[in-house]
């Protein structure tokens, strides 16, 4: 079937594209566009409308293209075939008319869509900048600094908010077909003529240079690292200074050079990896699934009270199991604080907080869950009071319920053995503040059913996480992994790091926070009590943990106690550095017959890296993880790791393997081979040359 045809309904010409799943501008779709513009000079239509089959209008470039060689006529190309066409083009939109799709609308001479539509600039998610025109057509309608807000943020906008910024002109209910035909048939009755974009001009009052600097400058923040951000800037700012063509010939120069960059790259392996993610290999895409239409969670603490958050938000009931009426009311109290912030910054109304709350019932009795579809418990971490509870469960709750943990290191098996229905019972685990982080770990046990395994992705997907399946193992995916980064950190530190040194080594490289800040946010007393009940073989190195527990004994706890690894401002929060930390770095350095030196960022960097890769390499080959992709996708949504290294099994392709294998060979010598043996999968393809990804794809 063509993805491209034409055809005359009186005197309007219809371009209908039809390239599943998403319209994306593939080589045909694009020579098809410009075969049809062309060919629609010649006859007797006095309009054209171009309009989409299936779910969306164009939602962009074919993302897979990107990196192969390029096959005229290019997405320039066909854009300025449409703006050139002598006969007005009319761009009907629904569902979300994205990236090179925009940017085909915006080389329309009119533009309508459905008041369900939403249309954007998304490519600086991909580490791209729009490369068809979109930071040169935007500024001239909407005004620039609309244009960078847009351009630079990548968030679509609704059709209605599109049309208030002049991007759109009419915004019609109904029939989209037919909506656009009466469109079009005004505008021949009016002789309107094929209006252009391009031919707009910017005042430059409107855009002083002090715009453009605020904008890099809040840039360099909020996108820290990045330089497609960057580039945009330097785009529109060519817009407003340059002719078209030259403002033109600029962005297509910056987006070669955004499209060559390892951080394009990792972002377009991010795209495809979150999508990838969501599959299990081996389950039929059509295995059955269950339906979720009520939850509950057993605690409402930390992680308990954000899980309820991100189901009430989709519609879906909770009952929320504490366990005394005291417990019960703290935790409804945080949940509905939560909401009033949401609501404070805008992101909420009044009306939609009553509607999730009203969703949240609390309860101290089992006997009330009899009913639900899912239970997720989120009580301590300790694996007799959770196998006491899922025995609970396992007589409370109606057959086919299922029945998850959200725990962070438990057995699931040994979980699931405390029921009769070991096939119900999944590891979902959530990340802290559960109402944010985007990472859902799914976590298989040895008896998981398929049909468990397949609703819970399809239930993260609904509650908007990005869900990626993980083997049983202490730890699972991500904090198995951590352990070995957690490690290194704190031998850095022994050895002669502060943390601040070890933070802002990793923060400056992209991490969203360094560890030392991480753990003062979780509360150092977590690992402490953990470390509680282990014996000193279980606990391993004291190094590793020693000036944590030291700082725990005389009350530092992190953030909630105002001291850390660093003191916090009581009203700022802000962190300040603190010599009695360091102090305690050296009194501990001296007990364990540590002798501190200067140690090198570079070190640092290399040792907290390796550490992830090297772990992250028998995670794969032990098939805890499904793919690489899946590890990155856990360390980016959950762990913060920075997107545009694409995650830690992508940075090493990136580095080399060979290169990552040869210093953890190098950091074996210096400080023994118990931390640094490179895993068997490394050694094998930094031996054979291959990439993880070139692993993935055959086996
Ligand atoms: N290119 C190639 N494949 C794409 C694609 C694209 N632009 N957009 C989506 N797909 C694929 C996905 O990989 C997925 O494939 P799969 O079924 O094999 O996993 C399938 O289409 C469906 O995608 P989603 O699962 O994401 O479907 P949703 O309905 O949840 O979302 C969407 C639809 C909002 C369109 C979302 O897919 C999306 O955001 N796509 C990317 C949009 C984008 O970034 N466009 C800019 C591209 S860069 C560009 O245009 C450069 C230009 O300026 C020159
Ligand atoms: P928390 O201590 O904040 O909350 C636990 C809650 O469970 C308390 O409110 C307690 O009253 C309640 N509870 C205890 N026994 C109960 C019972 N029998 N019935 C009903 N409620 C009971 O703990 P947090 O941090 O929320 O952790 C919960 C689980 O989530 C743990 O398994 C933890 O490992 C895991 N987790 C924690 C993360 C975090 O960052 N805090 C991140 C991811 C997972």
């Amino acid at each position: 079937m063509s993805v491209v045809t034409y055809e005359l309904i009186e005197n309007i010409g219809v371009i209908r594209l039809n390239n599943p799943p998403v319209n994306a501008l593939s080589h045909a779709l694009r020579e098809g566009i410009q075969d049809a513009i062309n060919r629609a000079q010649e006859d007797a239509s006095k309009a054209l409308i171009l309009i989409c089959e299936g779910r969306t209008f164009i939602a962009g470039a074919d993302i897979s293209e990107f990196g192969k060689p390029p096959k005229a006529p290019s997405l320039p190309e066909v854009i300025s075939a449409i703006e050139g066409s002598a006969k007005p083009v009319i761009a009907a939109m629904h569902g979300t008319a994205l990236g090179g799709g925009f940017e085909v609308a915006l080389a329309c001479h009119y533009r309508c869509a459905l008041s369900s539509a939403k249309v954007g600039l998304p490519e600086v998610k991909l580490g791209l900048l729009p490369g068809a025109g979109g930071t040169q057509r935007t500024p001239r309608l909407a005004g620039v600094e609309a244009a960078l807000e847009l351009i630079t943020s990548g968030a679509p906008v609704a059709a209605n908010k599109a049309a208030q910024m002049n991007l759109i002109d009419r915004v019609i209910d109904g029939e989209l077909l037919e909506g656009a035909l009466d469109y079009a048939r005004e505008l021949v009755t009016a002789q309107a003529p094929a209006r252009r974009v391009s031919d707009l001009m910017i005042d430059p009052a409107s855009a002083p240079a002090e715009l453009f600097e605020g904008f890099r400058s809040k840039l360099a923040k909020r996108a820290r690292g990045q330089m497609a951000p960057q580039l945009i800037v330097s785009c529109v700012e060519a817009a407003v200074a340059l002719p078209i063509e030259q403002g033109l010939a600029k962005e297509r120069e910056l987006f070669i050079e955004c499209l060559q960059s390892s951080q394009s790259a990792a972002m377009r392996h991010l795209f495809f990896a979150e999508r990838e993610a969501s599959k299990v290999k081996g389950l039929d895409k059509d295995t059955p699934k269950r339906e979720i239409a009520s939850v509950a969670i057993i605690g409402g603490g930390t992680m308990g009270g954000g899980i309820a958050m991100n189901f009430a938000n989709v519609g879906i009931p909770v009952k929320l199991v504490e366990i005394d009426d005291e417990a019960l009311a703290r935790g409804l109290s945080i949940i509905e604080k939560n909401y009033s912030i949401t609501v404070k910054k805008g992101k909420l109304s009044e009306a939609q907080k009553d509607q999730c709350l009203s969703l949240i019932q609390g309860t101290t009795d089992y006997a009330d869950l009899a009913d639900v579809d899912l239970v997720i418990e989120a009580v301590f971490e300790n694996l007799e009071l959770k196998k006491e509870i899922f025995a609970e469960l396992d007589n409370s709750c109606k057959q086919g319920a299922i029945l998850a943990t959200n725990t962070s290191y438990q057995d699931v098996d040994q979980i699931a053995a405390a029921t009769r229905r070991p096939q119900d019972v999944i590891g979902l685990h959530f990340f802290s503040p559960a109402n944010v982080m985007k990472l859902l770990e799914v976590v298989r046990g040895d008896k998981t059913a398929d049909d468990v395994i397949a609703t819970a992705m399809a239930l993260g997907k609904k509650i908007h996480k990005v869900p990626a399946l993980s083997g049983n193992c202490y730890g699972f995916i991500g904090n198995r992994m951590l352990r070995h980064y957690a490690r290194e950190a704190q031998l850095c530190m022994i050895e002669g790091g502060t943390p601040e040194q070890i933070d802002s080594v990793m923060q400056d490289w992209g991490m969203a926070m360094g560890p030392m800040a991480v753990g003062d946010l979780a509360g150092l007393d977590i690992g402490y009590k953990a470390r509680q009940g282990l014996t000193d073989e279980q606990k391993g190195d004291p190094k590793t943990y020693c000036i944590a527990d030291a700082l725990v004994e005389m009350g530092h706890l992190g953030q909630k106690t105002g001291a850390g690894y660093y003191r916090y401002d009581p009203e700022t929060r802000a962190r300040i550095t603190d010599p009695e930390v360091v102090e305690v770095i050296e009194t501990q350095a001296k007990a364990h017959g540590v002798s501190r030196r200067a140690i090198d960022n570079s070190e640092i960097l290399n040792r907290l890296t390796c550490a992830l890769i090297n772990e992250g390499s028998k995670i794969l080959q032990e098939g805890i993880a499904q793919r690489p992709g899946d590890i990155d996708v856990v360390y980016v949504f959950g762990y913060g790791f920075p997107a545009y290294r694409g995650g830690p099994m992508q940075y090493a392709d990136t580095v080399g393997l060979k290169r990552i294998h040869d210093t953890i060979v190098m950091f074996g010598q210096r400080y023994g081979e118990e931390y640094w043996t490179p895993a068997p999968l490394l050694k094998e393809l930094a031996e054979s040359g291959k990439t993880f990804a070139e692993w993935a794809r055959g086996k």
